[in-house]
Parts: C-alpha cells; structure tokens; sequence
C-alpha cells in the first residue's frame, strides 16, 4: 500500500517514528516534509498529502500536527477523505473498521511514540467492515451534496 505522510512542525517529532511503523506494517511511504522543528503552517503540509490522495498516487495519507485538530479541519472538507483522528488502538480500529478511514490524524503534542506505533500497527491491518457501515458513509455523501446544493444548512429534509 502508498502511504503519504506529513507533519507540521508540531509532528515533526512524531513522523520518523509513524514512517518506521508504516514501513514496519508494510507500506511504501512517501514523507512530504516538513523536515525541521522550524515553524510552518499545517494546512500548507495537509494539502501536499490531500492532493497525492485525491490524484490517486496513494492509497492513504498520515497527517500530524500539533493536536492532530488543524489537520483534521483540512482532510474533512476534502470529498471522498475520511479523517479520523486516532489517540488510541481502539479509536484507531473502528476508524477502519466503521468509518473505513483513509486518513490517518496524529497529535504530535498528545500521542507519545509507543501509542502511536500501535495506532498505525492496527490501523494499516484493519479492514473496513462495511454492510450497514458502507450505508452511512454513502448517506453522508447524500446528505453533504444535499446541504451543498440548498446553501441553507439544512441536511434533514427529504
Ligand atoms: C502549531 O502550533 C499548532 O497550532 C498545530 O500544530 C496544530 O496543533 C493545529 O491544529
């Protein structure tokens, strides 16, 4: 599997240990910076992976920033990203498992590197479950073309 991974300088840390868990799981990484602890802005390093993952020249992306929150906000308004901010082994599995998440968010600031080993370890070996958790993701497709056609915000009208 190609997996893109990226930090900002609040990641920085925590990439070199994801990269050794990613390779260790199997994947082919490609690390997209930043390569220092000098600061950057996050959403400038999300979209750097946002955009290899939306061209299909990976299968996943890892992001991690300071608490994986910027990181987010970006990846989730990207159409067909599923990001899941994982702080543990088991939020980590049912974001595969439930959410089949594409996406990958770490809090280089709030996850210490055994956590995170595992987290990836689980999550690059967990399928998706789908059956009544493919139905919600589609419905989360209607509804979010429903509301971005009505502009008015409203997603429960039918
Ligand atoms: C950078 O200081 C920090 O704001 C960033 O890493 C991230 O936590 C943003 O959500």
């Amino acid at each position: 599997m190609r997996v893109a991974v990226t930090c900002d300088h609040g990641g920085y840390a925590l990439k070199r240990v994801v990269g050794e868990a990613l390779r260790a799981s199997g994947a082919e990484v490609t690390d997209l910076g930043t390569d220092t602890d000098a600061s950057v802005d996050y959403p400038d390093y999300a979209f750097r992976a946002l955009d290899l993952l939306r061209k299909g020249e990976c299968d996943r992306i890892v992001l991690i920033c300071g608490t994986g929150i910027g990181m987010s906000i970006c990846a989730n308004r990207i159409p067909g990203v599923r990001a899941a901010l994982c702080h543990d082994a088991f939020t980590a599995r049912m974001s595969r498992l439930h959410n089949d998440a594409n996406c990958l968010v770490l809090g280089g600031r709030v996850t210490g590197p055994g956590v995170a080993s595992d987290i990836v370890d689980v999550w690059m070996k967990t399928p998706f479950e789908a059956g009544r958790h493919a139905a919600r993701l589609a419905r989360i497709e209607e509804l979010t073309a429903r509301m971005n056609e009505s502009g008015k915000g409203r997603g429960d009208r039918s």
